[in-house]
């Protein structure tokens, strides 16, 4: 086991370390494996954060942090082999440190909302925290709670290929029942494929839904809005929503509506549709709102399936999201409006950015006839999306 050395600020990684642990991994990678780095980027409690890049032997990079384990970034060639950023999202640790809007990293213990931020289990009911819903975000639960899991810092080691980040949300955090081990494993191989494999176990029956929240923006270095991106979500139906965006408990098909993307479709196509659905995404665009929706996979058997593709025609940039999860949340970025700034101090502009969320749906704590998202001790919770780049 060797130390990391520190010159300039620089965390310099000279073998097989990690964030707080070590393991044998040797970071001088085999030709057939991708090579992992890591540099000093902050700290937080005292303790060190790091920002990881994994390079592939196609030059495509992922950079990814223990940081509530944000992806920050991720290079990869156009159509003409030009290597650009197609994630929204900042340059420095303080930024994610104060990130407003989830740009990058794991949300959970449960991905989007939870109404009344209160659900119950075997007679007891859990009061978590409230951070969003009305005027005062103090209706319902987001993405797991004020902290959550992407406000904290997480264990690294570099492992094959990439990176391992564990976290222990212990029982009671954010109003959770449980010590909840997770472990999150960020890889990337040489077919451009960036694979996120969930695990997590528990002491007490927890609800988990664990997603990644990257907003995507395929024309590189974020140089148009997402309205001209091509978008297929293989689904048939979506869990239309209330008014504070939480399930109503119907499955609404998407046929005839501005919600069908069966078949690839431009964004922008049905975005100003006049539809009640639609409406309730809200943002800047008053007049008709825009997608905020979870879209139900309509093969779903839990293995892995290629369910989502987004495209965009100039860049040629094409990412395929294979999932074992039911479900994707879509966000169509409605809320951006300039008023933040991003990388190389951009202000992130309207619709700069989407969010393609594998998850279970939004709210199923409450909601029985949704596939369940409760894990029992002594069982683990296991699933698997994955990122896949090409260009046509
Ligand atoms: C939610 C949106 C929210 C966004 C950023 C998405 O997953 O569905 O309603 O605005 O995350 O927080």
């Amino acid at each position: 086991m060797k130390k990391f050395i520190k010159i300039l600020g620089l965390l310099v990684v000279v073998h097989g370390m990690s964030g707080c642990e070590n393991d044998a991994t040797d970071v001088h990678a085999s030709a057939a494996e991708t090579k992992v780095s890591a540099v000093l980027w902050g700290e937080a409690n005292n303790q060190p954060v790091y920002l990881y890049t994994l390079t592939n032997n196609a030059g495509m990079q992922v950079k990814v942090s223990n940081w509530g384990a944000y992806v920050q970034s991720i290079l990869v060639a156009d159509k003409l082999g030009k290597i650009e950023d197609v994630l929204v999202g900042y340059n420095s640790w303080q930024e994610y440190y104060n990130d407003c809007c989830y740009s990058g990293p794991v949300v959970g213990r449960f991905g989007n909302r939870i109404a009344g931020a209160q659900f119950e289990i075997d007679g007891q009911v859990y009061q978590v925290t409230k951070n969003d819903g009305g005027p005062n975000k103090d209706i319902n639960q987001l993405h797991g709670g004020k902290l959550g899991l992407h406000k904290r810092l997480w264990q690294s080691k570099i492992i094959s290929n990439g990176v391992e980040l564990s976290y222990l949300s212990v029982d009671g955090e954010e109003g959770y029942p449980g010590n909840l081990n997770i472990k999150v494993r960020y890889t990337l191989n040489q077919q451009n494929e960036f694979a996120v494999a969930y695990a997590a176990t528990t002491d007490k029956t927890t609800p988990v839904n664990l997603t990644l929240h990257t907003y995507f923006n395929l024309s590189g270095d974020r140089k148009r809005s997402i309205e001209g991106h091509e978008l297929m979500i293989a689904a048939n139906k979506i869990t239309p929503v209330d008014d504070l965006l939480i399930p109503t408990g119907a499955l609404q098909d998407v046929a005839n509506t501005p919600f069908d993307f069966t078949q690839a479709k431009l964004v922008a196509k049905d975005i100003r549709v006049s539809d009640p659905q639609l409406l309730k995404g809200g943002g800047m665009d008053t007049e008709f709102g825009g997608f905020d929706h979870n879209w139900v996979f309509s093969d779903y058997d839990g293995s892995l399936k290629n369910q989502v593709s987004l495209y965009d025609p100039q860049s040629g940039r094409l990412l395929e999201i294979l999932t074992q999860e039911p479900a994707i949340q879509f966000y169509s970025g409605n809320f951006m409006d300039g008023s933040v700034s991003g990388k190389n101090a951009k202000p992130i502009l309207h619709r700069e950015g989407l969010a393609l969320e594998p998850q279970h749906f939004p709210d199923s704590p409450n909601q029985p006839q949704f596939p369940s998202t409760l894990l029992k001790p002594g069982d683990t919770y296991q699933t698997q999306s994955v990122y896949r780049f090409s260009v046509k």
